[in-house]
């Protein structure tokens, strides 16, 4: 074992996502790095745009350095969005302000054969040069995320061309149209792993696959759309990495998290803040670590009321592997005063 990998195997994160019970869980946030900081504001206004953001190494590398140096999270995720993967594979790809994404919607099979999956490397080099920034930038305590969108939530954007309330037009593509919807799915699985292998290799030492839109889903889909695309996506990272852990986040799913855990091979999951946690620490804590759950709304209210859901988050998952999160990601209008008395109930309660 070289003295990297020896050392790397120390930090907490890693630990807990091995099935160690530590007394402090490990702590990061979803959307850590965002528009609740100053900082992150005054880069993303040098920068011009969020895609530009994206696209310049040394800017995404330090907006996730940001949160970290601030509080001194145990994680960082990689500064980077699930929707680079349509465009590195010939989307187009705008954002709408205070709208959100827009893409050019894919509603049958000529748009689908206008991408290519061989392409996609391509397209995302500046996010391997972030990756590359990022883990000799890192200090040596912090475990360094990589991510990518799941396939079906991906799918959902390229599909209705931007946010929708319901993913009706990918359900109903689904439904009408199964044959173009699984050449969709195949390409996302084949461009997803490639792009996550390759963050891998240039320095992530953990994957989070975000899977926002999986619940809700009939169970037919959520077998075809959910569970299939995902436990492909963890086999061919496996292949090459059998030790990397893999955290799923399949957001909103109630009982079917635990189907999710025995049937794609993730080593945790993540919890949103609908999730039972009684349910988490019986039937998915023994299968892996939980991350999660705390209601992203009630690190806008802060107080004592954020304090007790800390330590009763903390105090029912104490049993087996747990990493302090979000349910959801961080809000823009989060004081980020809230944030440093979290992390401070977090270790210090
Ligand atoms: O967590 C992190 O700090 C890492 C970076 C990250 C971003 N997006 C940056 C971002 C990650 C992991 C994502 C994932 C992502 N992106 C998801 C899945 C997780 C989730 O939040 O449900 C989804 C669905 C997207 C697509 C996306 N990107 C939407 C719908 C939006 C618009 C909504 C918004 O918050 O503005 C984005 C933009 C985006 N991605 C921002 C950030 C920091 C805000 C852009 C800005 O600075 O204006």
């Amino acid at each position: 074992m070289s003295s990297k990998t020896q050392k790397s195997q120390e930090k907490t994160m890693l630990r807990t996502l091995k099935g160690e019970v530590l007394k402090t869980p490990p702590l990061w946030l979803m959307r850590q790095a965002g528009r609740y900081l100053p900082e992150y504001k005054a880069t993303r206004a040098e920068a011009g745009s969020f895609l530009e953001l994206c696209d310049r190494p040394d800017l995404a590398t330090e907006v996730t350095l940001q949160p970290i140096r601030r509080y001194g999270f145990d994680a960082a995720i990689l500064f980077a969005d699930i929707l680079l993967i349509p465009r590195a594979l010939g989307q187009k790809l705008w954002f709408e302000t205070g709208e959100g994404p827009r893409l050019e919607p894919i509603t049958e099979g000529a748009a689908l054969a206008a991408l290519n999956v061989d392409q996609v490397h391509k397209g995302l080099e500046p996010v391997y040069e972030t990756v590359d920034l990022l883990s000799a930038a890192l200090p040596p305590e912090t475990t360094f995320i990589g991510f990518a969108g799941a396939p079906w939530t991906v799918a959902t954007y390229m599909i209705a061309g931007r946010g929708t309330p319901d993913q009706a037009p990918a359900k109903k593509l689904a439904w009408e149209d199964p044959v173009l919807m699984g050449q969709l799915m195949e390409m996302l699985v084949e461009a997803t792993s490639a792009y996550l292998l390759k963050q891998v290799e240039t320095g992530a030492e953990v994957i989070q696959i975000f899977d926002t839109w999986a619940g809700g889903l009939p169970e037919s889909l959520f077998d075809e759309l959910v569970i299939k695309p995902t436990t492909q996506i963890v086999k061919n990272l496996k292949a090459v990495y059998p030790d990397l852990p893999v955290i799923g986040f399949p957001r909103g799913v109630g009982a079917l998290a635990e189907t999710y855990m025995k049937q794609t091979g993730v080593d945790a999951i993540g919890l949103d803040s609908g999730q039972s946690l009684t349910f988490a620490k019986e039937k998915l804590q023994p299968l892996g670590a939980v991350q999660g759950n705390l209601d992203p709304l009630l690190l806008i209210a802060g107080g004592e009321a954020m304090d007790r859901e800390v330590d009763r988050i903390k105090q029912v998952l104490s049993h087996g592997p747990h990493i302090f999160n979000l349910g959801h990601g961080i809000r823009p209008e989060t004081d980020p005063a809230n944030v440093e008395r979290l992390v401070k109930r977090v270790r210090d309660a």
